[in-house]
């Protein structure tokens, strides 16, 4: 699985950042292979993000991954580590630990509004890359 699956979450969208953290991507050189700017449902975002399913955050994160359109893509890099790549250029988690240079660490500052989601490994990549484009090869 040389794919991964990119969200600029609507925070990004609504920020007007989408080209900029494309920009970032593209210029390390992650490709993109599909995109879709779209209004996540509740349905699909519970699905996406199950493994949070019961922890003190989930419903926030539901209401804010669902609030408004996000830019929902598929990147390809060179291997297997392409998740890897894009988590690294994204940064930590919480914005406040992100590193200067990474989309968070420079242009995020809240824990849930961190701009941007990509996958964990290359089981989720597949698993969301299905959920989000089904159909895709
Ligand atoms: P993502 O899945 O969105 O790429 O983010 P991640 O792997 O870096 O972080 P994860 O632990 O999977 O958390 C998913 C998203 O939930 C929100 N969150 N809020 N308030 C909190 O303590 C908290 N913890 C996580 C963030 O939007 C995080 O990206
Ligand atoms: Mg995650």
């Amino acid at each position: 699985m040389n794919r991964t699956l990119l969200i600029v979450k609507p925070d990004g969208v609504e920020r007007g950042l989408t080209g900029e953290i494309l920009r970032r991507l593209e210029r390390k050189g992650l490709r993109l292979v599909a995109a879709d700017l779209r209004t996540i449902t509740r349905e699909v975002a519970v699905r996406h993000y199950a493994e949070h399913e019961g922890k003190p955050f989930f419903d926030d994160l539901v209401a804010f991954i669902t609030r408004s359109p996000a830019l929902v893509a598929v990147l390809e890099g060179p291997d297997d580590e392409t998740y890897a790549v894009l988590r690294t250029l994204m940064g930590a988690t919480d914005p406040h630990k992100a590193a200067p240079g990474t989309i968070r660490g420079d242009l995020a500052i809240e824990v849930t509004e961190n701009l941007v989601h990509g996958s964990d490994s290359p089981e989720s990549a597949a698993r969301e890359i299905g959920l989000f484009f089904p159909g895709t090869p």
